[in-house]
Parts: C-alpha cells; structure tokens; sequence
C-alpha cells in the first residue's frame, strides 16, 4: 500500500527541495563531493491525503483509502525530490528499515541507474547513521546534508551529535512538537517510563523535564506539586534548537508547518556549520507559503 501523507506534506517538501537546490548551487563548483544522506527516507511516493477527508490518527502515514480515484493526487518523496534537483549529489544514502519502503528506494537505484550514486541501507536511522558516519568521509573532501524526517520522536540526539562531529554535515529537521512530543507529556507530569527513555534519546539529556514541568513547595507539611509549565512548547523547541546551536555552530529560524485547519503540527530547523548555509536556511524557510512551485511532482 502507498503511503498517505497529509497536504502540508507539500509545504515541507518544497522547502527541502529549495534548500537542496540551493546548497548544490553554492557548492557547484567546489571541490568536494557532496553527500545526501535521508535518514527516515519512506519509500519512493506517497498518496495525499484529501484535506477533506477525517484524519483518525493524525502523524501516522496509513489510514484508510477512502478517496476518490479522480482526486487522488501523488508527491514525490523525499529522496526523489533530493534525485531530481537540477545539480545533483554526488553521492545518496536513503536509510529505511520498512521492509516495502526499501524496496521502493532499491527501485530508484535501477531507475536511476549511473547517473545517480544511491545507497539503501535497510536498517534505523541510528544504524544507518553511525555506518555514515564511520565512512571514509572528511572535512577535507566532502559536504553533506542529511535530512532528519522521523515519525514522532524517534531521531536520537546522539545521531544528530555524530552528523555534527563530522564537522561537514549539515541538518533540515523535523522537530514533531505537536505531533509527537506534546503528547508524551501529561499534565501532572507522571511521564511513563518508556515515554521518558524516548525523550532522554531524543534531547540527549533529561533536561526536557525541566523545561516542561516546574515544581513547587505546597501546604503546611511541604509536598511538592508538579505544574506544567504555561509556556513548555516554546521551552521544548528552544531547547532543542540550543542543542543544535552547541552540536553545529549555527541554527536556523524555525519553520512552522500546520495543517489545514491551521493547527500547528511540527517545526522545520535547519543547522550546520557555517554562516552561509545559515543565510540561505533562514531566507528560505522564511518564505512562508507563497513559495512558488519548483519541481514538476512536488506539487
Ligand atoms: C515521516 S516518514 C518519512 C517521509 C519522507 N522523509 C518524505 O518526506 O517523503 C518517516 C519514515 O521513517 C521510517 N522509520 C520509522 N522508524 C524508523 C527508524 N527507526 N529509522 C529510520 N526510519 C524509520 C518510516 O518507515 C517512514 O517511512
């Protein structure tokens, strides 16, 4: 079964395709060789969804298929958008563990046949990471983007720390505040334990905690009382994007992306260790949504 992705996919796929469009263009006629590295690829396409149509379980891909053939529209993916970019990488790694979905990705390597340099790895983004990470790949010869687009809070933060102590990554994250995150945090702050696993690997620290909750001395014998903090969301993002800041050098302005009642559903960030990548991230993902279309399937 194709998978189904909501409208504002677009919206987040045509700002990755400007970035790359950009990032290759200023990397053109440099001498390194460029990395793309798809960390949570998904398979080649995916079915919109129709804005119409009730979403059960908002920010998982598969729901009934419940459209109208004359309506249904397909996107290219991410690794299709990173393949037909008018500069191409010199060398793309697409990591997906879904067994379908690589097969997918294993077909675009025959599709493309030598004119693109593809590697599929079926394995978790973490794995698929590190084996980037331990290539023989150097500063001084190569320049990458990975593209961090994992369902809910599933990237850890130690993968991201390896991207950036390579020193010649750069990132375009989806941060999931409101898909994912949001909802793994209870009001009276008794976070389940497997919940609170996930969140330590992704921020790479318990200090998520903190930034969410605060506690306070109550009544006459003192017991605490654990509030949710009125402001988390903003706390949660900053955080995570002074993380990437200390990781990469610089971070970029965060993207906003909502679906189409308007509510928000996950941040678009960018870091990496230079100013320039930095001046282009924040120009594009300022853009707002009257980015014009850029590429015939993305639309
Ligand atoms: C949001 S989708 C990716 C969509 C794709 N980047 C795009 O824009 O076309 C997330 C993908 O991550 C895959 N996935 C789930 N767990 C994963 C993991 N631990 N490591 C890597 N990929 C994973 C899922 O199978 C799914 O295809």
């Amino acid at each position: 079964m194709v998978a189904e992705v909501g409208p504002w996919a677009k919206e987040k796929l045509e700002i990755l395709a400007r970035y790359l469009d950009f990032y290759t263009k200023v990397l053109k006629n440099q001498p390194w060789r460029t990395l793309y590295v798809d960390a949570f690829a998904g398979g080649g396409r995916a079915k919109v969804r129709n804005k119409n149509e009730p979403i059960s379980t908002p920010g998982l891909l598969e729901t009934p298929d419940t459209q109208d053939s004359e309506q249904t529209e397909f996107l290219d993916g991410s690794p299709r958008v990173a393949l037909g970019i008018a500069n191409p990488f010199s060398r793309y790694v697409f990591i997906e563990p879904a067994p379908k979905r690589a097969e997918e990705l294993s077909g675009l390597e025959a599709e493309f046949g030598d004119s693109r340099q593809i590697t599929t790895l079926r394995l978790p983004a973490a794995e698929g990471i590190a084996w980037v990470t331990t290539q023989a790949i150097s500063k001084s010869k190569h320049r990458g983007v990975a593209f961090l687009d994992p369902f809910g809070a599933r990237l850890e933060w130690s993968s991201v720390q390896s991207l950036a102590d390579t020193g010649l990554f750069e990132v375009v994250v989806n941060f999931a505040l409101n898909m994912a995150i949001n909802r793994m945090l209870p009001n009276d702050g008794n976070v389940p334990v497997a919940w609170a696993e996930t969140l330590d690997r992704y921020f790479g620290s318990h200090e998520w905690f903190d930034e969410v909750y605060s506690s306070a001395a109550h009544g006459l014998f003192a017991s605490t009382e654990i509030r949710k903090r009125d402001d988390y969301s903003v706390r949660l993002l900053e955080l995570y994007r002074r993380n990437l800041k200390s990781a990469f050098g610089f971070v970029s302005t965060p993207r906003l992306i909502c679906n189409t009642r308007g509510a928000p559903l996950y941040y678009l960030l960018w870091a990496g260790p230079h100013r320039k990548g930095l001046e282009g991230a924040d120009y594009i993902l300022r853009m707002g949504d009257k980015l014009p279309k850029v590429r015939k399937g993305s639309t």
